[in-house]
């Protein structure tokens, strides 16, 4: 199932990749058994992306709220992101894809730090596919930095408060390289954001769909697509 001749597809879909843990219980199997599960789907759906016309994909590997998770999920979740980075990056660079990162650093351990600056910058050249990782991402987190960062250049007189606007706001926030979202995703039966791109996604479409992330094939996504755009998008206005 392809969309390449179907030019009103997304161009940005961003995911709430939800069920790992569900999905790994109903196997009678540790949480984390789920996220390398859902690892794995990751990469299936970054290689549908070209055949289905998504030239971005932003994906919500690991919350603000996440730390509340017991410590040995959080660590296992963290080895995981390291382990997919170390794994994934040739690949990822052969088949032409642009990694960012979005989500506050300072929490995250050196070495996870060190892997996703040197993604970015191995792939910075692509251009195929654009995937973005949230990771230690929260949509009032980013607002906050942003205003704060904002804040910060009026106080130095680099800006006036009459300059900020959405568009300027909008530049301060992490995701300020992208395009806002078409398409937000959330997957395992859950219909909540959690957080996630809460600016970007004011006009979105939203698909609340009950398959658990690590089920989550490139058939089951090629077919949530195909409901996309058959809904009229209207930004607010009135179309004649
Ligand atoms: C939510 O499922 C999932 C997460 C908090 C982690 C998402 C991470 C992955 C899919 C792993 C791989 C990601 C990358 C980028 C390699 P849950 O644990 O909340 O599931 P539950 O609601 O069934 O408990």
């Amino acid at each position: 199932m392809t969309r390449t001749d179907d030019k009103t597809g997304p161009n940005h879909v961003a995911v709430i990749m939800d069920g790992n843990g569900r999905w790994a219980q109903q196997r009678g199997r540790p949480r984390l058994f789920g996220h390398h599960a859902g690892a794995r789907r990751v990469r299936e759906i970054v290689r549908a992306c070209p055949d289905e016309g998504v030239k971005y994909l932003t994906i919500f590997a690991f919350s603000t709220e996440n730390w509340k998770r017991t410590q040995t999920e959080v660590s296992g979740l963290m080895a995981l992101f390291r382990r997919y980075i170390m794994r994934e990056a040739k690949a990822l660079f052969d088949e032409g894809v642009r990694v960012r990162f979005i989500g506050d650093r300072i929490k995250l351990d050196d070495k996870l730090v060190r892997l996703m600056d040197n993604l970015e910058m191995f792939t910075a050249d692509n251009d195929k596919v654009h995937l973005t990782i949230a990771l230690n991402y929260g949509g009032r987190d980013e607002v906050t930095r942003a205003a704060q960062r904002l804040a910060f250049e009026v106080e130095q007189g680099r800006l006036s408060y009459k300059d900020v606007d959405a568009e300027t706001l909008s530049k301060f926030l992490d995701t300020r390289f992208l395009p806002d979202p078409d398409l937000v995703i959330r997957t395992s039966g859950e219909a909540r954001i959690s957080n996630f791109l809460l600016w970007q996604s004011a006009y979105a479409e939203y698909e609340f769909i009950d398959t658990l992330w690590p089920d989550f094939t490139k058939d089951v996504f090629a077919q949530v697509l195909s409901g996309y755009g058959k809904r009229e998008r209207r930004f607010g206005a009135v179309l004649a």
